[in-house]
C-alpha cells in the first residue's frame, strides 16, 4: 500500500464551459477515485486546474474581441464553480495563468536548457509581413488540397476533416491580416525524444503491462513508429515566455507548460510539502485523462520529467475513450454538447444522477453514447426502484414499528446468514474493480448491494409477519439498516449529495472503510431521523425538455458556419457594377403547369413588364407573393424554362438544406429602384 496518492486531473483549455463528456472522460472517475482511497484513510492530493495557453484561445479571443486573459478569466471561473457544484473534490483548483505556474514552468525550461537536454533548430515558418508576426498553424487558411474547399486551417480541414500541415495549403492567406504569409527562419527549442526511445519502452512496455489495453496499446504503437524530437517552443506572444536571451516573441509550447500545471498547482497548495508529493518514491501518481491526451502523459511528459531528473514518473494513466452525445461527436466549436453549469441550472438537486449516469455508462473501454432516454431510465428503474426504494422501506418500517430505534438481532435464519456473508463479497469484488480503475464494474458492485437489500426485504416480507413475529421482524429490519449504513460508505464516491441525505437519516458520519461489509455499524437502539425519498422519479416532459433543446441545436448548426457554402473568388467593383438590380412588383403569379418548383411571374419593372419564371414554388404559393415586392436581376440574358422565355432573376436567399426564402425591401420602394 503506497503512502500517499497525488491524483490529476486533465487541465481543460479555458475557451469553453465543462461538458459531460469532459465529465465521464475525466472528472467523475478522478473525482471517485480520490473520494475513496481519502475513505480508506490514504493521504490524498487531488489536482485540478485551467489550461489558459495555446493558440485556440488566442483565436476565441480574437473572434470575440476581447483579450486572451478576458477569455480564460471567464471560463475559468465558471469550469471551477461548475466543477464545484457538481461535488468534485479538487484539493485546488488554479490555473496556468498563474504566477506560480509562470515561474515553475520556466524554471523547468531553464533547467532543462542548462542541462543540454533540449537540440536548437531553425526552420522555415510562415511570417505575416504586415502584422510583423509568426503565424501558427491555426492562423493560416486556404484553398484544402484534399476538398478544394476554402477556409480550411493550417492544421486541418473542417470541412472533410484531414489532418494538414500549412505548406499544403492551396493560396495560404494570414487569419491575422488577410495577406499573403512568407516562410521565414525560426529558432525553436526542441525535445529529443528519440534519445529517451529505450527508457519509454522499458518503463512502459515491460514495467507497466497493466496499464489498460486502450492506454498501453497507444504507447506501444507510438513506440513502434519510433519517436522523433518535439518542438516545445513557439512563435506566439501568449504563453510562458522562453526564459532564454534573445528567445523575445517565444514562448513555451503550451503542451510543455500545461502538464507542468500539476506540479505548479501542487506547489500553490502546499508551499513548504511539494516536494514530498513529487520526488518522494512513496508517492503514487495517477494521471486521470481523456484518450487524445495519451501521448502527452505517458510519453511526452515523462520524457521531460526523466530529462529534469528530480521527479517520480506516473504510475498508472487510466485513460478513457470518448464519450458521444445521441449518436454524435461531441463538439464545443459547434454546441453539441451538455454544458455542465446548464444542467445543474436547468435539472436542481440532481448532480448525482449525472454523476451516477456518467459513471454507470462511462467511456472506459470504447467510446460510448449518452442518451436522455438512458438517462431518465436510470434514474428511475435504478436510482429510485432499486437504491431509493429499499433505503426508504427499511427507513419507514422502522419508523413504523420501532418508532425510529434500530431494532435488536434475534436469531438468525440461514437466510439472513446467507445475505450477511455477501456483504464481504462484495467489498472484495468492489475494491478490486476501483483499484484496477473499472469504476463501472465498482458501480455495479455498490448497487448490488442495494439491489441485495430490496430482494431481502421483498423475500422476507416484514410487513406481512409484523402481527405475528415481531422479533422476525426486528431482525430483518436490523439487517436491512446495517446494509443502509454500508451503503453510505461505499456509495459516498460515487453519489455524496445521496449520502449525506442518508447519513442525515440514519443519523450517523461516514463510518470508517473498515466497517465496510460488517453488520454492527448501527447499535441496537440508536435513534433514527426521519425518512426522505433520496431520488425523485423523472417526468417525461422533462426529458423531452431537454431533448428538444438539443434539437434546436441541431438545427441552428445545420444553419450555421460549418455548412455555409465556401467563398466565391474575389471580382472588382466593376464586375459588380454591371449587374443591374431593381426593386419590382409581382403583378400576377401561376404555377408552371407540371412542374413541382416553378411559378411564372409578371413584374412590373417601373420600365417595363415581363414574365420570369422562378424556382420558388415549393416555399410560396401564387397568393403569398402576388402583390409583394422584390428583387430583380433585369439585365440577366433571356432564357427558355420549360417553354417560358424567362427575362431576369428574382433573389433568393438559400440555405445548405435548401431552404429559400425572397429578398424584400424593408419599406415600399418606387418599382424600379436601383439597388446597389
Ligand atoms: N488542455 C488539454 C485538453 O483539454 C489537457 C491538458 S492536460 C495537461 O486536451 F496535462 F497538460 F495539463
Ligand atoms: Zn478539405
Amino acid at each position: 500500500m503506497y503512502k500517499r496518492y497525488l491524483i490529476t486531473s486533465a487541465l481543460p483549455y479555458a475557451n469553453g464551459p465543462v461538458h459531460i463528456g469532459h465529465l465521464a472522460g475525466v472528472y467523475i472517475p478522478a473525482d471517485i477515485y480520490s473520494r475513496y482511497l481519502r475513505l480508506k484513510g490514504c493521504d490524498v492530493v487531488f489536482i485540478g486546474g485551467s489550461d489558459e495557453h495555446g493558440v485556440p484561445i488566442t483565436l476565441k479571443a480574437k473572434e470575440s474581441g476581447v483579450s486572451p486573459q478576458d477569455v480564460v478569466d471567464k471560463y475559468h471561473n465558471l469550469m471551477k464553480d461548475s466543477f464545484r457544484r457538481l461535488g468534485i473534490t479538487f484539493d485546488i483548483y488554479s490555473r496556468t495563468t498563474s504566477p506560480v505556474h509562470h515561474e515553475t514552468a520556466a524554471a523547468f525550461f531553464k533547467k532543462l536548457y542548462d542541462d543540454g537536454k533540449f537540440i536548437e533548430q531553425t526552420s522555415e515558418q510562415f511570417y505575416d509581413e504586415e502584422a510583423n508576426q509568426f503565424l501558427a498553424d491555426r492562423y493560416i487558411t486556404g484553398v484544402c488540397p484534399r476538398c478544394a474547399c476554402e477556409g480550411a486551417y493550417g492544421d486541418q480541414c473542417e470541412k472533410c476533416g484531414s489532418t494538414l500541415s500549412p505548406n499544403e495549403l492551396i493560396n495560404p492567406k494570414s487569419a491575422i491580416s488577410g495577406s499573403v504569409p512568407v516562410l521565414r527562419e525560426t529558432l525553436h527549442w526542441y525535445l529529443p525524444l528519440d534519445r529517451y526511445q529505450d527508457f519509454l519502452e522499458d518503463w512502459i512496455l515491460n514495467g507497466h503491462k497493466e496499464w489498460k489495453t486502450n492506454v498501453y496499446g497507444q504507447c506501444k504503437s507510438w513506440l513502434d513508429q519510433g519517436l522523433q524530437p518535439r518542438a516545445v517552443s513557439r512563435d506566439l506572444s501568449w504563453g510562458v515566455p522562453v526564459p532564454v536571451e534573445g528567445a523575445e516573441g517565444k514562448v513555451l509550447y503550451v503542451w510543455f507548460d500545461a502538464p507542468i500545471g500539476y506540479i505548479s498547482n501542487t506547489k500553490e497548495l502546499l508551499p513548504d510539502s511539494w516536494e514530498l508529493w513529487w520526488k518522494d518514491s512513496e508517492t503514487r501518481l495517477v494521471h486521470f485523462i481523456g484518450k487524445d491526451n495519451i501521448v502527452f502523459h505517458c510519453i511526452v511528459f515523462p520524457a521531460m520529467l526523466k530529462a529534469h531528473g528530480d521527479f517520480i514518473l506516473p504510475d498508472n494513466v487510466p485513460a478513457n475513450e470518448f464519450l458521444n452525445l445521441e449518436g454524435r461527436k461531441l463538439s464545443t466549436t459547434r454546441n453539441w454538447a451538455i454544458w455542465l453549469h446548464e444542467y445543474l441550472d436547468e435539472l436542481p438537486d440532481k448532480e448525482d444522477v449525472l454523476r451516477y449516469v456518467l459513471c454507470a455508462n462511462a467511456p472506459e473501454t470504447k467510446d460510448n453514447d449518452f442518451t436522455w432516454k438512458d438517462f431518465q431510465t436510470r434514474n428511475n428503474s435504478e436510482l429510485v426502484a432499486i437504491l431509493g426504494n429499499f433505503v426508504n422501506r427499511a427507513m419507514v418500517l422502522t419508523q413504523k414499528y420501532f418508532e425510529g430505534k434500530v431494532p435488536k438481532i434475534n436469531d438468525l435464519a440461514d437466510y439472513d446468514k446467507a445475505v450477511i456473508a455477501e456483504l464481504p463479497e462484495i467489498r472484495k469484488e468492489f475494491e478490486h474493480a476501483i483499484e484496477t480503475f473499472r469504476f463501472r464494474e465498482a458501480l455495479k458492485k455498490a448497487m448490488d448491494l442495494s439491489r441485495l437489500g430490496n430482494k431481502y426485504l421483498a423475500d422476507t416480507e416484514p410487513w406481512k409477519i409484523a402481527k405475528t413475529d415481531m422479533n422476525r421482524v426486528a431482525t430483518i429490519l436490523n439487517l436491512s439498516l446495517q446494509i443502509c449504513a454500508n451503503l453510505c460508505i461505499i456509495l459516498e464516491p460515487f453519489l455524496p449529495f445521496s449520502m449525506i441525505k442518508l447519513r442525515k437519516m440514519l443519523a450517523i458520519e461516514t463510518p470508517a472503510w473498515d466497517k465496510l461489509g460488517e453488520v454492527n455499524l448501527l447499535t441496537e437502539g440508536h435513534q433514527l431521523s426521519a425518512p426522505e425519498l433520496l431520488f425523485e422519479k423523472i417526468e417525461d416532459g422533462v426529458i423531452e425538455k431537454q431533448i428538444n433543446k438539443l434539437r434546436a441545436k441541431e438545427k441552428a448548426n445545420a444553419a450555421a458556419a460549418s455548412d455555409v457554402a465556401p467563398r466565391k473568388e474575389t471580382i472588382q467593383f466593376d464586375d459588380f457594377g454591371k449587374t443591374d438590380i431593381r426593386v419590382v412588383k409581382v403583378v400576377a403569379a401561376e404555377r408552371v403547369p407540371k412542374t413541382d418548383k416553378l411559378l411564372k411571374l409578371t413584374i412590373d419593372t417601373g420600365i417595363d413588364t415581363r414574365t420570369i419564371v422562378s424556382g420558388i414554388a415549393e416555399f410560396y404559393k401564387p397568393e403569398d407573393i402576388t402583390g409583394k415586392q422584390v428583387c430583380v436581376l433585369i439585365n440577366l440574358a433571356a432564357r427558355k424554362i420549360k417553354g417560358i422565355e424567362s427575362q431576369g432573376m428574382i433573389l433568393m436567399a438559400r440555405n445548405s438544406s435548401g431552404k429559400m426564402c425572397l429578398l424584400q425591401p424593408s419599406e415600399t420602394m418606387d418599382n424600379g429602384s436601383e439597388i446597389g
